[in-house]
């Protein structure tokens, strides 16, 4: 199966796999290094480049930017903001983890994202994660003037039902772009939550992150981890596969909701076996038996 379109209603341009920083701090990469890694992905088509206030990514991804600043043009910046944190400065909580979606809380995360990601806009902005305090109309608002202003040029959502997202979009008067939800053979449950057909029926395209369970999949530590990965293995064989990985992003992409699947890894190796992956299908059998594995037992 290759379900690929080529449509997309969408006023930002998205590269189908996104690289993701999250773990970026964690990578300790000098400037050079990251700007190596970024103009690597854009060199195998990797031009979107995931983010959030609270993966620490911003700061040193600009850093990085800063000594080839023309790539900004070929590369589009998503990232996030609402989740406040302690330990965060302005920008945290003074002691209870929570979230904000206030539109001065808004305008502050975007001001600052702007500010490390040494940009003047970025491509996407999303609400990392629904917050039950959420005014749908008081966030049309901020999410306008800022359209308007030309520091943000598309918005979406992460991790909302939807409900959530139906909510915010009949406030909103644009298309959000996307909702960004965890996927994995391991963590299938958006195949029954609605959300892709929500998106396909938005003509969206969802971003999936955590494909790799966190780099879990590989290395399983219970039994449905194991059935998965003898399966993934077996499939491997079938397609032609050179990873592991690949046939984990082949599954994947293989979903007709046209997902943008995120990368997590520093090692450019492992990017450059994730591009080949969009060369690989598999057929509805094969697809089955991950499903399987990780369901535990066969389609009724
Ligand atoms: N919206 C949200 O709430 C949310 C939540 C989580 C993540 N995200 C986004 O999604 C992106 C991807 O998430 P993720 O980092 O969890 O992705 P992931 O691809 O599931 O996991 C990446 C991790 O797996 C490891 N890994 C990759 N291949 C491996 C292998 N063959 N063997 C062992 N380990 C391997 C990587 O290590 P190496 O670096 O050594 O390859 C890295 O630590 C994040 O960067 C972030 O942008 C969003």
């Amino acid at each position: 199966m290759n379900t690929h379109r080529s449509q997309e209603k969408s006023t930002v341009e998205l590269s189908t796999l996104i690289a993701g920083f999250w773990r970026l701090a964690s990578w300790k990469q000098s400037p050079q290094e990251t700007l190596r890694f970024i103009e690597r992905c854009v060199e195998l088509g990797i031009t979107t480049m995931d983010h959030a206030m609270v993966y620490r990514s911003e700061a040193p991804f600009g850093n990085a930017l800063a000594l080839k600043p023309e790539l900004r043009d070929k590369i589009e910046i998503v990232t996030k903001f609402g989740i406040r944190p302690s330990g965060f400065g302005n920008l945290g909580a003074r002691k209870v983890n929570h979230y904000d979606s206030s539109s001065a809380a808004l305008v502050e995360s975007v001001e600052n994202s702007l500010q490390d990601l040494g940009t003047d806009h970025l491509d996407a902005l999303l609400i990392h994660r629904p917050d039950y305090l959420m005014d749908c109309d008081e966030i049309a608002n901020a999410f306008s003037t800022l359209k308007s202003e030309g520091k943000v040029k598309a918005f979406g959502v992460s991790n909302f039902t939807i409900h959530q997202f139906d909510a915010l979009q009949h406030a909103v008067s644009f298309p959000l772009i996307t909702n960004q939800v965890e996927f994995s053979p391991y963590e299938k449950e958006n195949l029954d939550s609605g959300v892709f057909e929500q998106c396909a029926r938005y003509a969206i395209r969802p971003m999936l992150w955590s494909c790799l369970g966190g780099g879990s999949i590989l290395n399983p530590t219970d039994d449905k981890g194991q059935r998965i990965l003898a399966a993934l293995k077996e499939v491997a064989a079938n397609i032609g596969a050179e990873t592991i990985e690949q046939v984990v992003y082949a599954w994947i992409l293989a979903l007709p909701c046209n997902p943008h699947p995120l990368l997590g890894t520093s090692r450019i190796e492992r990017v450059e076996q994730a591009a080949a992956a969009l060369h690989l299908s598999m057929n509805r059998e094969q697809w089955y038996q991950i499903w399987e594995a990780s369901h535990g037992t066969p389609v009724p």
